[in-house]
């Protein structure tokens, strides 16, 4: 198990699904609370970390379940209706940091996923 460790995709690292979804619901309370993120989002926050939790199971090499339900990801289109400012990125990637630190202990791994999700925050910027 140990020597197969480089292998491992961030997903697995992560533990799955499950452990993807212990961040997402660690996430969303902090992005609901920023006020720049909040008013963004839709009050019924469950939809959305659903989601979240099968896109990022996607995204980090899992098993393609946001795509399985919603065809191509096209996160970037998908964004376009929301005005997304270089700062809201910063908040974006600000809120997963503090999520990350209070459900993954492999100071490494909270590094390589934050790292992953810089470039599509980034690429997300519309305003
Ligand atoms: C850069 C800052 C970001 C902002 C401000 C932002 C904001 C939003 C908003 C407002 C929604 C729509 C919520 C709704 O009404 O349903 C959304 C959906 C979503 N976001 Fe982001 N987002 C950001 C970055 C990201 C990143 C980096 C990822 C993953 C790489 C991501 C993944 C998703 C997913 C999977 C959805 C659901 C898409 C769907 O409707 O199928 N977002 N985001």
């Amino acid at each position: 198990m140990s020597d197969n460790r480089q292998h491992q995709t961030i997903y697995e690292a992560l533990g799955g699904t499950a452990g993807i979804r212990r961040v997402v619901e660690a996430f969303y309370p902090k992005v609901q609370e920023h006020p720049l993120l909040g008013p963004l989002f839709p009050e019924d926050i469950t939809p959305v970390m659903d989601k979240q939790e099968l896109f990022l199971t996607q995204f980090f090499g899992g098993p393609p379940l946001y795509s399985d339900q919603y065809g191509h990801p096209m996160m970037r289109a998908r964004h376009m209706p929301f005005p997304i400012t270089p700062e809201r990125a910063d908040a974006w990637l600000g809120c997963m940091s503090l999520a990350l630190d209070e459900t993954v202990e492999d100071e490494a791994l909270r590094r390589a996923v934050l790292e992953r999700l810089k470039a599509p925050a980034y690429h997300f910027i519309n305003s």
